[in-house]
C-alpha cells in the first residue's frame, strides 16, 4: 500500500517542475487503534480514475485488514489508512473464514 501510495506520488503530484514534499507517517490514534498517512502537497487529485488499479488494490487491502480509507485530494493528496494493530486480531485459528 505505501510503495503504491508513494509511487503515485511521485509519478502524479509533482508534473512539470514542480516540486514539493512527500510525508509518510504512522502513528497511534487512539489504544490498539494505528493510522498510515501519505501526504504530499501537489496538484491534487484532479484526473482520479474510478476503478484505476492502484487504488483497486489499495481498496481491497485495506478491507482485507478491516481497515478505513480516507483520501482528500483537494489541497494536495492525503491519503489516511486506520486500522486495528495485531493485538486487537483474534488468536491463531480462532478467526473467522474470510467472506469473499
Ligand atoms: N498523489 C497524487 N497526486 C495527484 N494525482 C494522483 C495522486 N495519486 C493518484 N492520482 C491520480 O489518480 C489516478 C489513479 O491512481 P491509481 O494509482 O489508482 O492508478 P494509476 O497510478 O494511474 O495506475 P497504476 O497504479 O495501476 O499504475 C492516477 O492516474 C492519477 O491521475
Ligand atoms: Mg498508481
Amino acid at each position: 500500500m505505501l510503495t503504491e501510495l508513494i509511487t503515485n506520488a511521485v509519478k502524479y503530484a509533482f508534473p512539470d517542475d514542480r516540486s514539493g514534499t512527500i510525508v509518510v507517517q504512522a502513528k497511534r490514534s487512539g489504544p490498539g487503534r494505528v493510522e498510515i498517512i501519505v501526504r504530499d502537497n501537489g496538484i491534487g487529485m484532479k484526473n482520479y480514475r474510478e476503478g484505476s488499479l492502484g487504488y483497486g488494490l489499495i481498496r481491497s487491502l485495506v478491507k482485507q485488514i478491516g481497515g478505513e480509507l480516507e483520501i482528500q485530494g483537494d489541497a494536495g493528496v492525503t491519503v489516511t489508512i486506520a486500522f486495528c494493530d495485531a493485538s486487537r486480531f483474534p488468536p491463531p485459528g480462532g478467526r473467522e473464514p474470510a467472506a469473499g
